[in-house]
């Protein structure tokens, strides 16, 4: 990882323009993934030239698919087959990505090499059991220690189709087992109570595998051949959260987002900010690759504090940092329950943001699965991000409406999945800059 960097974020005049934002993290690392084991060449257009979706590319190039970046943002990636992939001479790095590393972990239990993965410390300490049990089921081999990373990942096993119904609600874990089961033998069935995020299923139907999905169920059989395809990834909600938040807090503020991923597994945001009394157009939505994508229009609005309800956690899993910070800055109090899922993300997410709002005035309680937040106004001060990106982003937010500078510190981690964060933010009124 870079080197430590903090920031500075002041209050600032309203958040004006247009911005586009990068692409789609989870799509980005989807489409290397699929590409590489796909027969053909695939070029992939508006990747996320962000440190987690280069590793995971790294992790293919070394195990022989050669991947090249004719421009930012595109890769052309020449697959190798299903059973095309050679053993990396080291260990795989994933750096600071669980999905990187939940994914791949599916993946490799069915090759013919034995591989082993590592991560940074954050990665480190998350938990990877919710991968291992269902895969070792399905026959895999996978060791680690207390089940955290490395992990070791046998090969030359011969899998078996589960049918699967995952304890938490998590994209990753359904997609690790759906990518074993292609290496498995007979049918591979995840079921998840609420339903998430379905990229792994859409991008394998675009990469022509026999896959039957709908909200909550996937099933497929093994056997069949990846073909190559083109992916035009859209823009990154997740990213373009930061700005949705931002222009609604600043007084003044119209923002348009452009060409966003509007999957309704991801836009749980949406639709609490509008609960909360935001102001957000959605306008000329159309098709991309795939995917519902459109152009964002953020008026600033005044908040009030809601009651998150639980159906929309897992379609907003990674907006709760962004989410605390507009609960802090709406009338009232917001109660978020049924997130317990936050503790084991990049950081421990209840507890970096509880910490930070504290440091920053505003009373927050947290809970195992939760908080509960009275809105008020930010003094300045300092906060730390522990080195987690959405967290940094989030305060660089709180900055903007606060009463005087917030300091953010540990903030290079922005770089695994908005490194133009700076730039983007300054472009539309931010007044943000880096102090070491
Ligand atoms: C992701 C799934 C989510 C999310 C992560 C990306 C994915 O994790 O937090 O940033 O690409 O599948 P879980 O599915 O484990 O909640």
């Amino acid at each position: 990882m870079s080197e430590r960097v903090d920031w500075t974020s002041r209050p600032s005049g309203p958040i004006r323009g247009t911005l586009t934002v990068p692409g789609d993290k989870s799509i980005s690392h989807r489409a290397i993934m699929l590409a590489a084991i796909a027969e053909g060449t695939s070029r992939i257009s508006g990747f996320l030239e962000g440190e987690d979706t280069r590793a995971t590319a790294a992790a293919f190039h070394a195990m022989g698919v050669a991947i090249d970046a004719p421009a930012p943002s595109q890769r052309v990636v020449h697959g190798v087959g299903l059973h095309g992939l050679e053993p990396g001479k080291h260990a795989l790095d994933c750096g600071n990505s669980g999905t990187g590393m939940r994914l791949l972990t599916g993946l490799l239990a069915g090759q013919h090499f034995d591989s082993t993965l590592i991560g940074d410390a954050s990665l480190s300490r998350r938990p990877m059991r919710r991968v291992i049990e269902p895969l070792t089921s399905m026959g895999a081999a996978i060791d680690a220690e207390s089940g955290l990373p490395p992990l070791r990942v046998h090969g030359n096993r011969s899998l078996h189709g589960i049918r699967y119904a995952p304890p938490v609600a998590s994209a990753q874990i359904k997609s690790a087992v759906l990518l074993a089961g292609l290496y498995a033998e007979g049918e591979t069935e995840v079921r998840e109570v609420h339903p998430t995020r379905d990229y792994t299923e859409r991008m394998l139907a675009a990469f022509g595998w026999p896959i039957a999905f709908s909200p909550g169920l996937a099933r497929l059989g093994g056997g069949h051949r990846l073909r190559a395809t083109d992916i035009d990834v859209p823009a990154d909600f997740s990213s373009a959260a930061f700005f949705v938040v931002a222009a609604t807090l600043v007084p003044g503020s119209e923002l348009v987002i452009r060409g966003v991923g509007l999957n309704p597994r991801r836009t749980g945001l949406l639709a609490v900010l509008r609960a909360m009394g935001a102001d957000i157009a959605e306008q000329d939505r159309r098709e991309q690759g795939g995917e519902i994508v459109g152009d964002l229009v953020v008026r600033h609005a005044p908040l009030r504090g809601v009651e998150v309800p639980l159906e929309h956690v897992p379609d907003m899993i990674d907006e709760f940092p962004i989410l605390f910070v507009a609960a802090a800055g709406a009338r009232g109090i917001t109660t978020i329950r049924g997130a317990a899922e936050l503790r084991v993300k990049e950081s421990d997410r209840i507890a970096t943001m509880a910490a930070g709002l504290a440091a920053l005035g505003i009373a927050v309680r947290e809970t195992d699965d939760g908080a509960v937040i009275q809105g008020g106004a930010f003094r300045g001060g300092r906060v730390d991000s522990a080195g987690d990106h959405r967290v940094a982003m989030s305060f660089a937010v709180a900055g903007l409406v606060a009463r005087d500078v917030v300091g953010i510190a540990d903030c290079a981690n922005v770089a695994t999945s908005f490194p133009e964060f700076l730039a983007s933010a300054k472009s539309v009124g931010f007044a943000i800059g880096i102090t070491s």
